[in-house]
């Protein structure tokens, strides 16, 4: 029997056996209901499967990887050693939905080598999880292999059906689309409302490649989501789907010369992910993704505060203001010179006003964006070396401005729109950096607007995602948070770097501003697709919900004024913005309110009920208080949202403020019908809240005091 075979023959061998139920032959490793295959054929090739309950999830798929020079590691494979451990941990996130994760997995690693010369090394990593299973490649250090090209990877996600899919379409450049929902066999990136504006893909030159992370829905009720985790110096790996045979395999993101990585042994890939569930509910409360990044690189990072930000921003989207202090060079006729356009939002005066605002409404953070020049030419034809992040226009004085927030106990966000030109970024980054600490700004929001330079790259090849990387790394150096907007989509960095404190990376709230913007159903899927990688920088909070676009008077929010504020709890992120100008929370300062109260930070989040497409409901505790707060959210279908209670301290009382639709609400015809209620509650009330089409309610539940038992009515 030649070795190979007899290495087949020990795989079949269950090494960690806790078997409840039935489970395939060659399981090689079993947490709860899910189960891992771990194969190599005749012909070496090294193949893996996922069980749930003892039913498949993933068939036997292949793995491995393509490099240049025709070199092909995914066959001819032997196995030489396998080692194995269990972890069972705990560990305290810097912020999160939780304070406390537990870590819990059985780790199975294949030391493989080729039979034939050069007899390349590699390995795979398995981590089996009670909701579903992680694997990455490690190339370790060898002889025969050093620097080495990625050409192609070769790992398959074989499903069992043709399931109900929730997609946007494989673009390199654009993550900011519209979900389509599907059956796999009708999968074609080509045909889907793809991107932003004009409807047309910038990058997708796949028919049939889908980003992740990929969400599915099996004809049993089997919940499957497909990511990755740890996303650092490789690119980010897209799915080509088979659409006769349910088959998705690996479609690696390439860089300028077509080729896909560049590493150096030792090296490793990112995690794949496979998370599995019969409730959808555990597809969100996953931590598997977090928990397959590595600890904290922070030394210290208490400095990393959540909090929520106001901005000069909205106005500009909306169009009543604008980025730039002078015309655009399209707008100014042949022998016109560039002069102040009037409209400049970002000037001190305006500053002051949002400051004044900020301090009176307790929201720490104020973000100004078009403080700085370039803006005349920030995107399209003149891409390229505009920004500097040093320069502020001549109507925005940065020390007059710090002084006046910091007496006012508000802290400015630093805005660096790179308009894709990452090449100079990378050289101004320093400087930038510096000037932040100079001017006490301890966030910054990043922007890739635009075809990257040095052109060629993508958003989410090798290269842009090292570059997200460094940003990271050195605003860390300066003590500062980060939030990029148009980055690879985030894969559970934020544990690794807490810094890193959102990202925008989907289809956010502004498309209702600047497009025909997102369907009510948009908000349903995000958690179950963008977010399971990280928090996002959504901007909710819109209260003027029709006619805000000057110049653009159809135009209106797909929700209702309850489900914007429901957005607070559904749509994670320990960096919250109150979207909306001052005037248009002025106008509503009792729904303003629950803004004012909702934190950014928890102790605790029970994902009450949810279904993708359809509703979500989600609890959270906050930090360090008694107090919770829910939102939930149904799509465009009217629905009763019922909430148990269950989770609050047995023996107390509450007030619930219920933040909910009104009496003939409508996302389309009445969005900002709602209404405000309190009642008293305990751990026994079920609450039911009827959410109109495109509706939502926000509520929160603290203490009782004593007046308020007094006063206040038993919620029935
Ligand atoms: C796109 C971002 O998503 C948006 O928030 C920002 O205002 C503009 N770029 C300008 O940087
Ligand atoms: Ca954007």
């Amino acid at each position: 029997m030649p070795f190979r075979k007899i290495c087949c023959c020990l795989l079949v061998i269950n090494i960690c056996c806790e078997a409840v139920t039935a489970q395939p032959n060659n399981t090689i490793a079993l947490l709860n209901k899910v189960s891992l295959q771990f194969s190599l054929d005749q012909k070496g090739i090294p193949q893996y499967a996922v069980y749930y309950d003892g039913k498949a999830v993933v068939r036997p798929s292949r793995m491995g990887f393509v490099l240049s020079n025709s070199i092909v590691l995914n066959e001819g494979f032997q196995l030489i050693k396998t080692d194995s451990t269990d972890v069972d941990e705990t560990w305290n996130p810097v912020w999160g939905e939780v304070s406390s994760i537990r870590n819990h997995y059985k780790q199975v690693s294949f030391h493989l080598q080729q039979t034939q010369t050069p007899n390349l090394l590699m390995n795979i990593v398995f981590k089996v999880y009670e909701d579903g299973v992680g694997f990455r490649y490690e190339f370790p250090r060898q002889s025969n292999l050093t620097y080495f090209i990625v050409a192609s990877e070769t790992t398959q996600f074989n499903l069992t059906g043709d399931h109900k899919t929730f997609w946007i379409p494989g673009d390199y450049d654009t993550n900011e689309q519209l979900y389509t929902t599907s059956r796999l066999s009708e999968v074609d990136a080509w045909k889907s409302d793809m991107v932003s504006t004009g409807g047309r893909a910038l990058n997708v030159p796949d028919q049939y490649a889908v980003q992740t992370p990929l969400m599915m829905k099996t004809a049993e009720g089997l919940y499957i989501n497909i990511h990755e985790a740890a996303l650092v110096n490789f690119p980010a790996m897209q799915l080509h789907v088979d659409r006769a045979s349910h088959s998705l395999s690996a479609n690696l993101v390439p860089d300028a010369a077509g080729n896909k990585a560049y590493l150096r042994t030792p090296a490793n890939t990112p995690w794949r992910t496979v998370i599995v569930s019969d409730k959808a509910a555990a597809i969100l409360s996953s931590k598997m993704i977090l928990n397959l990044n590595e600890p904290s690189k922070l030394e210290n990072a208490s400095w990393v505060k959540p909090m929520k930000f106001i901005g000069i921003w909205w106005e500009m989207q909306t169009n009543t203001g604008s980025w730039n202090y002078t015309d655009r060079p399209d707008s100014l006729g042949a022998n016109s010179k560039p002069f102040p356009n009037g409209r400049h939002s970002a000037n001190t005066a305006n500053v002051k006003r949002y400051i004044d605002f900020a301090s009176r409404n307790g929201i720490k953070g104020l973000l100004v964006e078009g403080w700085n020049t370039g803006w005349e030419a920030w995107y399209g034809n003149w891409n390229g070396r505009h920004f500097d992040f040093v320069t502020p226009y001549p109507d925005f004085d940065v020390t007059a401005i710090q002084q006046y927030a910091a007496d006012k106990g508000v802290e400015m966000i630093m805005h660096n729109e790179t308009s894709a030109d990452a090449a100079t970024y990378d050289q101004q980054m320093d400087t930038a950096f510096q000037f932040m600490n100079r001017f006490g700004y301890h966030s910054v929001k990043t922007g890739y607007v635009g075809q990257i330079i040095p052109r060629g790259e993508h958003h989410d090849g090798q290269w842009m995602v090292n570059h997200y990387l460094r940003s990271i790394e050195k605003a860390a150096k300066h003590q500062v948070a980060i939030d990029i907007h148009e980055p690879v989509r985030p894969t559970g960095l934020h544990r690794t770097y807490p810094n890193f404190i959102a990202c925008e990376a989907a289809r956010g709230n502004e498309f209702n501003a600047f497009s025909e913007g997102s369907p009510p159903e948009h908000e349903t899927i995000l958690p179950f697709t963008r977010l399971m990688g990280g928090p996002m920088d959504y901007t909710p909070g819109i209260f003027k919900l029709r006619n805000y676009a000057t110049g653009a008077p159809g135009r209106q929010m797909h929700t209702t004024l309850a489900k914007q504020l429901a957005l607070y709890i559904t749509m994670y992120s320990p960096l919250q913005m109150a979207a909306d100008i001052p005037a248009s929370y002025e106008a509503h300062m009792d729904a303003f309110q629950f803004i004012k109260d909702v934190p950014t930070d928890w102790d605790d989040t029970k994902i009450i009920e949810a279904e993708p497409g359809d509703y979500i409901t989600i609890a959270r505790k906050e930090k360090g208080k008694n107090s919770w707060f829910i939102g939930a959210i149904t799509d465009e279908n009217s629905r009763i949202a019922n909430i148990p209670l269950w989770f609050l301290n047995a023996v107390e009382k509450y007030t619930v403020t219920i933040y909910g639709d009104g009496e003939g609400a409508d996302w389309k015809t009445n969005p900002e019908a709602y209404k405000i209620e309190q009642f008293i509650v305990t751990g026994k009330t079920v609450l039911i809240l009827k959410l109109a089409n495109g509706g939502g309610a926000a509520v929160s539940v603290m203490p009782a005091t004593a007046e308020q038992l007094k006063k206040l009515k038993m919620y029935k």
